[in-house]
C-alpha cells in the first residue's frame, strides 16, 4: 500500500516534469505533432500502463523472455549470448529465443513465454506492428514488455522501447557518405544509389529518413545523381534485410544504369548489405564505390580498416543490453519503468525511449571508437 502510494506520487512527479518538458527530445518514429493535448493523453495512457502491470516488483530469480527476430546480423547473435548470460548473472531465468524472421513464430514463442510465467519480455520485432494482440495479452496477465532495438508499433501492449536514435543513425550513414564521396572521389557531381532495409522494421524507414534529410537537399542541388531515378523508400527497401536481394538489385542497377558510367557512392542500411553491394561491384568490374553501413560487424570493421568500406555506424549491443538489465532490475525491484524524456508515437501511444547515441567509424577515428571493445581493436591490424 505504501509502496502503491510512493509510486503514485513518483508519477505525478513524473507527469508533471513531462507536461514541464513538453515530453522534449526527438520524436523519432513520431507521426503527432507534439501538443499539450497529445502530452496529456500519453500522461494517461502510462498511467493506465502502469496500473495493469505489477507495482511492487517480483521475485528474484523471475523468469525473462527475450524474444529476438531473427539472428541474421551479428548485433542479435551478440544479442542473444548476451542476455542469456547477463540475465543469468544478475540472478533471472533468461527464456531468450529468435524467430527467424517469421511474425508468426515471434507471436507463438511471446504466448509461450507468458504461459511460462515471465514477469518481462523484451521484444525485437520481425514486424513492429504485427505483435499488437499478443502484447497486449502480456499487458493483460501483468507482463512488463520492453522493445528491443525496434519500435513496439501500434499497440497499447509495450511499456517502453530501448533503441539507438534510428534518424539520427540515418543522418550519420548520410554524412559519411558525402564525406567520403569528397575525400576519394574528386570534384562533384558524384552517381549514386541508395538502399534501405527490410520493410517491416520500423528501424529501416527512419534511417531512409534520416539519410534522405541529408542527401536530398545534395540532390536537389546537383553534387549528387541518383542515376536510376530511384529515390523511394519503397523502391529502396530490402525485403527482410536480405543481402542476397540487395546484391541482386546492386546487379541489376549496375547493368542498368552504369555499363558506360563509375558509380561513385552507395547509401546501405547496414553492414552486411555494405558487403553485397561492394562485392557486387567488384564483380561487375566497378571501382569500387563510397559505401556507409551499420553495426560494427567484425567483417565490416576490418574492410573500413583495409578501405573496401568506407564506414559504419556503431550500436554496441552490450550497452543495449546493459540499459535494458538496468530497466529490468529497477522492475523487479518495484520501482516501475525508470524516467526519460524521449517518447515516440507508436500510431497508437507515445511511447518512452532509452535512447542511445550511434557513433560513425571511418577508418580515421577507428582505434578510437574501439578503445574499449578489445575484440574490435584486435581488428585494426
Ligand atoms: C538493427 C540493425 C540490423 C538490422 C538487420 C535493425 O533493426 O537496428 O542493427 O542490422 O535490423 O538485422
Amino acid at each position: 500500500m505504501r509502496k502503491r502510494t510512493l509510486l503514485s506520487m513518483a508519477m505525478v512527479a513524473t507527469m508533471a516534469l513531462a507536461t514541464f518538458t513538453g515530453c522534449g527530445g526527438s520524436r523519432e518514429g513520431a507521426s503527432t505533432t507534439d501538443t499539450a493535448a497529445d502530452t496529456a493523453t500519453q500522461t494517461e495512457e502510462a498511467a493506465s500502463s502502469e496500473s495493469t502491470s505489477s507495482l511492487t516488483g517480483f521475485e528474484e530469480g523471475a523468469t525473462i523472455g527475450v524474444s529476438l527476430p531473427w539472428l541474421g546480423t551479428q548485433n542479435w547473435k551478440e544479442a542473444e549470448e548476451m542476455f542469456t548470460a547477463q540475465l543469468e548473472e544478475a540472478g533471472y531465468k533468461p527464456l531468450v529465443q529468435a524467430a527467424d524472421n517469421k511474425v508468426t513464430q515471434q507471436q507463438q514463442q511471446i504466448e509461450s513465454m507468458i504461459e511460462n510465467g515471465a514477469k518481462v519480455i523484451v521484444v525485437g520485432p520481425v514486424d513492429g506492428s504485427q505483435l499488437g494482440s499478443v502484447l497486449e495479452q502480456a499487458k493483460e496477465a501483468g507482463v512488463y514488455v520492453i522493445g528491443y532495438d525496434r519500435l513496439l508499433e501500434n499497440t497499447t501492449g509495450v511499456d517502453g522501447v530501448v533503441q539507438f536514435g534510428s534518424v539520427k543513425t540515418g543522418e550519420l550513414q548520410a554524412e559519411a557518405l558525402l564525406q567520403g564521396l569528397e575525400e576519394k572521389k574528386g570534384e562533384a557531381p558524384y552517381n549514386i544509389e541508395l538502399f534501405g532495409g527490410g520493410p517491416a522494421d520500423p528501424n529501416a524507414p527512419n534511417f531512409f529518413k534520416g539519410a534522405m534529410s541529408v542527401l536530398q537537399p545534395k540532390i536537389d542541388d546537383g553534387t549528387l545523381v541518383v542515376v536510376s531515378g530511384q529515390t523511394d523508400f519503397t523502391q529502396c527497401a530490402t525485403v527482410d534485410w536480405d543481402n542476397a536481394k540487395a546484391q541482386s538489385r546492386m546487379d541489376s542497377l549496375i547493368s542498368g544504369f552504369y555499363s558506360d558510367k563509375e558509380i561513385d557512392g552507395v547509401l546501405s542500411p547496414n553492414d552486411g548489405i555494405a558487403r553485397a553491394i561492394i562485392t557486387s561491384c567488384e564483380n561487375a568490374g566497378q571501382e569500387i564505390p563510397v559505401v556507409s553501413g551499420l553495426d560494427a560487424e567484425n567483417e565490416s570493421v576490418e574492410w573500413v580498416w583495409s578501405g573496401r568500406q568506407y564506414s559504419t555506424v556503431a550500436k554496441p549491443t552490450q550497452d543495449l543490453v546493459a540499459k535494458t538489465i538496468e530497466i529490468i532490475d529497477s522492475l523487479q525491484a518495484g520501482n516501475g519503468m525508470p524516467a526519460t524524456d524521449v517518447t515516440a508515437n507508436n500510431g497508437v501511444i507515445d511511447v518512452n525511449i532509452y535512447e542511445l547515441p550511434p557513433v560513425v567509424v571511418t577508418k580515421d577515428n577507428a582505434k578510437s571508437v574501439f578503445a574499449g571493445d578489445p575484440s574490435r581493436l584486435e581488428l585494426l591490424k
